[in-house]
């Protein structure tokens, strides 16, 4: 299962999988005292002065684990499966779990009741399973006070605040509005605030009040339009991983700018990202050759985007909320007839790292491991 020579460790797992490990790599990464402080896990040793051709003198296989010698006299050890789990995993997780990709075809859709993931961490566990597995979370029995969706994002994490505030109320008004999504307006299927840096990583939306005629909220999954459009068109593909594309918002106190291509892949070459903002995007004065090829492979992505095929829809009544990955989905609503009633939602964000915070602290107080997914 194991061999080695003094450049290199080699593990051959009985499923065919396998890797080589560099020995300064084993070395710099031994959890003993004199490399790592025991409380809190931190390298005590400068590895930039480790010596770059440090040697393997021994590795010895013994109950699930290897014993190390160095050339320098360090010896440590490592279990095996932690091992895999590294070499698996070459980059850390955002949230841990693999994705499903998603059409309008979905079943099961991942319907989560606020007590049991106000009072139950194993719900709280699946929830965050479901964001990261398909994106959204669709919760009820959360009330309608102004205070219950806090009550449930406190069981999460801090909340993002930004200039509008922590938890803002998204009250539909025929004037005196900052922003198209407190008008009647359908909105279109976008991604939140492109123009924020850092982007939010997850809204939570809260129905409080809802008699108003029309408002029906939908999603579409932003990484399945992502794979139809390289599907479709390769070279559009490409485009739009490679374009950048400004976002801006204004109002008496904020003036937000940012930018980033509608489909952006991540170090790995994986999805890593999406955004479409119809209301806000600004796509710089690049050359009409540049941009011709942009609105092409714009084009095919928003008839993905507005795609019945790839679209969920639902009806969020009193009590009820959802959370949506806002760097994978993208979520929007019908027009809203002011005149037939009122619509009252409460939104917030939480960044990206609470969430797969919480998710890690689960499973670790859960003791679930089956991080080989
Ligand atoms: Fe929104």
């Amino acid at each position: 299962m194991i061999s080695h020579n003094k450049n290199e460790l080699t593990v051959a797992w009985p499923d065919g999988f396998s890797h080589r490990f560099h020995p300064l790599w084993l070395r710099e990464r031994s959890f003993e005292e004199s490399n790592k402080d025991a409380t809190t896990g931190h390298r005590v040793v400068e590895v930039a002065s480790l010596p770059v051709d440090l040697a393997l003198e021994e590795a010895r296989e013994r109950n699930g684990s290897v014993q190390l010698a160095f050339s320098d006299g360090h010896r440590c050890s490592y279990r095996l499966d932690d091992l895999r789990n590294e070499a698996k995993h070459l980059l850390p997780d955002d949230l841990v779990g693999a994705k499903h990709l998603w059409d309008a075809t979905l079943e099961n859709w991942p319907r989560h009741e606020a007590s049991a993931l106000i009072e139950d961490d194993r719900a709280l566990l699946a929830m965050t399973d479901d964001l990261a597995r398909l994106g959204f979370a669709l919760i009820g029995g959360l009330g309608t006070g102004g205070d219950d969706l806090a009550r449930l994002t406190g069981r999460i994490g801090p909340l993002r605040a930004t200039n509008w505030g922590t938890i803002a109320d998204v009250k539909n008004i025929a004037e005196a509005y900052d922003d198209l999504s407190m008008t009647g307006r359908a909105l279109e299927p976008h991604v939140d605030n492109p123009y924020r840096l850092p982007g939010p990583g997850y809204i939570f939306l809260h129905c409080l009040e809802s008699t108003a005629q029309g408002g029906e909220s939908f999603i579409v999954d932003g990484f399945h339009v992502a794979r139809r459009v390289q599907a479709r068109d390769p070279d559009s593909f490409d485009t739009l991983t490679r374009t950048q594309v400004g976002f801006h918002y204004a109002d008496a106190d904020a003036i937000l700018d940012h930018c980033g291509p509608l489909i952006e892949l991540g170090p790995d070459g994986g999805l890593h990202r999406v955004r479409f903002h119809n209301r806000a995007e600004q796509v710089p004065a690049y050359s009409p050759e540049q941009l011709t090829a942009y609105y092409e492979a714009r084009r095919i992505m928003a008839e993905e985007v507005w795609s019945p095929d790839n679209t969920l829809r639902f009806s969020l009544k009193p009590g009820e909320a959802y959370v949506v990955d806002n760097y994978r989905l993208f979520h929007g609503r019908t027009e809203i007839r002011l005149a037939t009633g009122n619509r009252h939602l409460r939104q917030c964000y939480m960044d990206r790292d609470m969430v797969s915070s919480r998710q890690k602290i689960l499973r670790r107080a859960l003791n679930v491991t089956n991080k080989d997914y």
